[in-house]
């Protein structure tokens, strides 16, 4: 039988499913669509003001996006995706599976399985149920003004909360794709009121289950000593906080480096910090980028795109552009494989884009591509240096 026959048969088993209330899940994979970062599609029931709507999450190589629609309209897009973008799919009921697989050659396998007595999912859509960070019984939370005693988040914190699962949501998957090993150790740069080192120290020990050391640096006093009592209060053992520079800490042995708008050239100081430790994930949310900024003003160099750069808000997003470029391509020099993208919208900060490199092994080649680039891009811009190209010395 040919794909669309197949695929018919599939669509028509989960459509029977949710009629019988059998259907407890349908995932989508071996995409080969247009859209690069995506990976799967993990199709569940939920209920949404009482009415049975699917839950569709967008499984991204960074994030994920979640999406509800009626049972009819996922009929539609699965009529779409199927043999097209996705190659695979599976359909899990309470009593079998049923496997759908087509091959590039037109053909198409359906196989059905039977498994043990699976239970239907419950369909709340309790959002605590699918956040990361549950808000209850989070003394650290209470502590930080997000909720009250009885684990409610404040209506004032709600953004600040989503914020907080946002991030978890997204370095969760750069966690699973780097593996650490249990005793895996985090240095949060920058760490101010420790929303964020909360959060992943508790996803870290109580979530994955790992026996995380997890350290914020921080030059604010009276925010290491509060960051401190909240930990104790909370009974975090491997979480502390301790006053200093970035560029003083000894961050030797640290697994995954994390600096959240550190200002200006202090999120270069936390990136050589990382480099240093040769750690395995390094993720960098910039802030201000005045450094560049400075030279590409002083120089004036005329460049194809001095029609744009006249205008102050022009010049400012691109010193950013630069600033950040520079810096993927610094960690690229030092083999890291670099991704950088929005991770919060920017309704919340314009400084929203966070830089994230994986390590990965270096060439002679690929330093001297890197190196290349980095002396054209300064060249281009009328740029002297850069912080981090004269911290790592290339
Ligand atoms: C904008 S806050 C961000 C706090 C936290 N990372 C977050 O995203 O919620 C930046 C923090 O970094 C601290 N900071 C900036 N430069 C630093 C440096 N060179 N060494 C240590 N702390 C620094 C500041 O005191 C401030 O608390």
């Amino acid at each position: 039988m040919n794909i669309t026959e197949k695929a018919q048969e599939f669509i028509a088993e989960s459509e029977n499913s949710l009629r019988n209330d059998s259907f407890v899940k349908l995932s989508l994979g071996n995409y080969h669509g247009a859209d690069e970062s995506l990976k799967n599609i993990y199709i569940k029931k939920v209920l949404i003001k009482k009415e049975p709507r699917l839950s569709l999450t967008y499984r991204h190589k960074t994030r994920d996006i979640t999406k509800n629609h009626t049972y009819e309209e996922v009929t539609g897009m699965l009529a779409q995706w199927l043999g097209s973008d996705f190659r695979v799919a599976t359909l899990q009921m309470t009593d079998s599976d049923v496997l759908l697989e087509m091959h590039p050659s037109g053909k198409a396998t359906l196989k059905k399985k039977a498994v043990a007595n699976r239970d239907t999912p419950s369909l709340s859509h309790d959002k605590n149920k699918n956040r990361l960070i549950s808000s209850n019984g989070k003394g650290y939370l209470f502590d930080l003004k997000i909720t009250d005693q009885q684990g409610n988040v404040f209506h004032n914190a709600q953004d600040k909360y989503r914020q907080i699962n946002h991030y978890i949501d997204i370095l969760s998957s750069l966690i699973r794709e780097i593996n650490p090993g249990n005793a895996v150790r985090v240095a949060d740069m920058g760490s101010g009121k420790g929303y964020l080192t909360f959060a992943l120290y508790d996803y870290l020990k109580n979530v994955l289950k790992l026996a995380p050391e997890v350290t914020g640096i921080e030059f604010r006093e009276d925010l290491v000593t509060l960051c401190n009592r909240i930990a104790q209060n909370a009974g975090f053992g491997g979480l502390s906080f301790r006053e200093g520079t970035i560029d003083q800490f000894d961050a030797a042995g640290t697994n995954i480096l994390i600096a959240l708008h550190a200002c200006d050239t202090a999120t270069d100081d936390a990136i050589f910090k990382g480099i240093q430790a040769e750690s395995d994930l390094i993720v960098v949310a910039p802030c201000c980028h005045k450094q560049i900024r400075r030279q590409i003003e002083k120089h004036k160099t005329e460049n194809d795109v001095s029609f744009l750069t006249r205008h102050g808000i022009f010049l400012e997003r691109q010193a950013e552009m630069v600033t950040d470029g520079i810096r993927a391509l610094v960690l690229e020099y030092f083999g890291y494989k670099t991704k950088v993208f929005e991770f919060i919208s920017d309704a919340h900060t314009p400084k929203n884009v966070l830089i994230v490199g994986t390590k990965g092994k270096r060439t002679e080649k690929s330093q001297a591509a890197a190196l290349e680039k980095i002396r054209e891009a300064k060249r281009f811009f009328g740029i002297e240096y850069h912080h981090l190209e004269r911290l790592t010395g290339i």
